[in-house]
């Protein structure tokens, strides 16, 4: 049941930016982390900056027994807490809970979705009542059962043309565990949605620096003349955080890097750097280059994978002056886990565009600092002019796109020191996000929010796009096998990695570049 994607139009697709339309959003997993540390403080302040449309209402959904107040309540706690506002407008707020109301029910019980479908129709106006963003804030082991149950209480069902309501259906990762799950679970979800009803989550994609990266390549012309082969000698993104796994040793133990972070984030980051660019900036034809991007990327046999790809864990350390235990001593850890903290690889893209070009990878926990940049290495000039004068501290140009903490863009190019001696230094130029347009930064989840009510698929998963990153990642794991790590694959909490990430770009001659920390 494969949709053409833009074989249907859907009300709400035409305003991309701002969700005019009324709508309810239900919130499966109401009392967990997710919820009140992204979701309600991204809708209230959705609400402070006027996108929200103007009829809305936000239905949140768990087990635990909790009032409308109560649930209100620890919501606002939730935004003064974890969001960028650490005061909450008493007025404001009124005005937004007003909208809130809190669902008891087992995701395994019919009779609650029944009661949910109640509630539902007892709002005024008939669109609150059909236009649905479901989101699936709980483990996808329940996605199934939970899209099921909502088609049985007639709450979401596959859109048709002429049809005068809408329901979404927007799903948190992990979205599968390898490329057969990925499938079983989207064969699952398209029983009772299409394709375009379906929005996988990947909040790097709600960033702002991250969306920058496509109109950074295509709108100037500098940059695009020289974002290939010819110019560009090897391509380095990091992804590095300065915390172990915290509580979530039993869902790490499961997951691991390469598939928490690999799979999506980084592999979204990559997809956006070197893919061509889109006929138009529509959802279908953007995810279409992304597809074919990730399609690119050469296959990684079991030799490759023990060449190419690096794995490591932490042990004790210290970070920045606080002092780390090691993974496996970390809650709910096997104390003998070979589960990876920290990936680094290398790959090829077999296209035109970028053959011969190595992108190297890289993302880990415990690392020195968080930071994620995109690091585009230029090829040197021909060494000709100053070749006399080997003493010269040439650099090639680099360009850096500091996706996180520090924002901003910087390009590296020599420069040479007043005086009489012919004496050159590495220089830059800066542009940071703060400078240009001020401290304020919408959330990822705003954003993403923001887009599924509008319905704009942009900036979500497509099947096809998801399953082609399983199947990257798959070909990495078969490769490991389950070979335990060796001694040289640990590293200390604090260091960048196992010495063997290192030797991975010494062997062609690079080293990693280190991101700048936060200011
Ligand atoms: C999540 C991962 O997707 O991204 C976490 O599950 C990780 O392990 C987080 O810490 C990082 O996100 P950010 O926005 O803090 O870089």
């Amino acid at each position: 049941m494969v949709d053409t994607p833009q074989s249907l139009s859907m009300p709400g697709l035409e305003d991309g930016r701002k969700a005019d339309e009324p709508c309810t959003i239900v919130i499966f997993g109401a009392s967990g982390d997710l919820t009140a540390r992204k979701l309600i403080p991204a809708l209230y302040h959705l609400y402070t900056e006027g996108q929200m449309p103007a009829s809305f209402r936000v239905v949140g959904f768990a087990r635990r027994e909790k009032t409308d107040e109560s649930w209100r309540e620890e919501m606002r706690l939730g935004i003064e807490k974890y969001s960028r506002t650490s005061s909450v407008d008493a007025a404001q707020w009124q005005d937004f809970a007003n909208n809130l109301s809190y669902h008891r029910g087992d995701l395994t019980d019919a009779d609650a979705y029944g009661g949910l479908a109640g509630r539902l129709a007892g709002f005024d106006d008939a669109a609150l009542t059909g236009n649905l963003v479901f989101y699936l804030a709980i483990s996808p082991s329940l996605f199934g059962e939970v899209v099921d149950q909502l088609h049985a209480a007639g709450l979401l069902k596959r859109f048709e043309e002429g049809d005068s309501n809408w329901q979404r259906v927007v799903v948190e990762k992990p979205f599968g565990h390898d490329l057969c799950s990925a499938q079983l679970l989207n064969n699952h979800l398209i029983r009772h949605a299409r394709e375009r009803q379906i929005f996988r989550i990947d909040h790097y994609l709600g960033k702002e620096t991250v969306q920058n990266i496509m109109m950074f390549r295509f709108s100037n012309a500098i940059f695009e003349q020289l974002w290939n082969r010819e110019a560009i000698e090897h391509v380095q993104i990091t992804v590095s955080e300065d915390i172990g796994v915290g509580s979530r040793g039993g869902y790490f133990e499961e997951a691991g890097t390469l598939r928490d972070m690999m799979q999506n984030h980084l592999l979204q980051i990559l997809s956006l750097v070197a893919m061509e660019p889109p006929p138009s900036l529509e959802a279908e034809d953007i995810r279409n280059e992304k597809v074919k991007l990730l399609k690119s990327i050469r296959k990684m046999t079991p030799g490759v994978v023990a060449k190419n790809v690096v794995r490591g864990q932490y042990f004790a350390g210290t970070v920045d002056g606080d002092n780390r235990g090691g993974y496996r001593q970390e809650e709910r850890v096997n104390p003998e886990s070979n589960v990876e903290t920290f990936v680094a690889l290398k790959l090829f893209i077999d296209n035109w565009r970028w053959s011969g070009v190595p992108f190297y990878l890289r993302t880990g926990k415990n690392l020195p600092h968080r930071a994620s940049e995109v690091r585009v290495q230029f090829r040197p000039t021909p060494n000709v002019l100053f070749a006399a004068q080997d003493d010269l501290d040439l650099h090639a140009n680099a360009l850096t796109l500091r996706l996180q903490p520090d924002e901003g863009i910087s390009l590296r190019f020599n420069g040479k020191v007043p005086g009489n001696s012919i004496e050159t230094r590495p220089v830059r130029m800066h542009f940071g996000y703060d400078a240009e347009f001020g401290a304020y930064t919408p959330e990822a989840y705003e954003r993403l929010l923001l887009e599924a009510m509008a319905g704009d698929a942009t900036l979500f998963i497509r099947r096809d796009e998801v399953e082609t990153a399983w199947q990257i990642v798959d070909g990495i794991r078969a490769g490991w096998g389950d070979t335990p790590l060796s001694n040289r694959e640990f590293y200390a909490a604090g260091t960048w990695g196992p010495v063997a990430a290192d030797d991975l770009l010494a062997a062609d001659n690079h080293v990693w570049h280190i991101p700048v920390p936060a200011k």
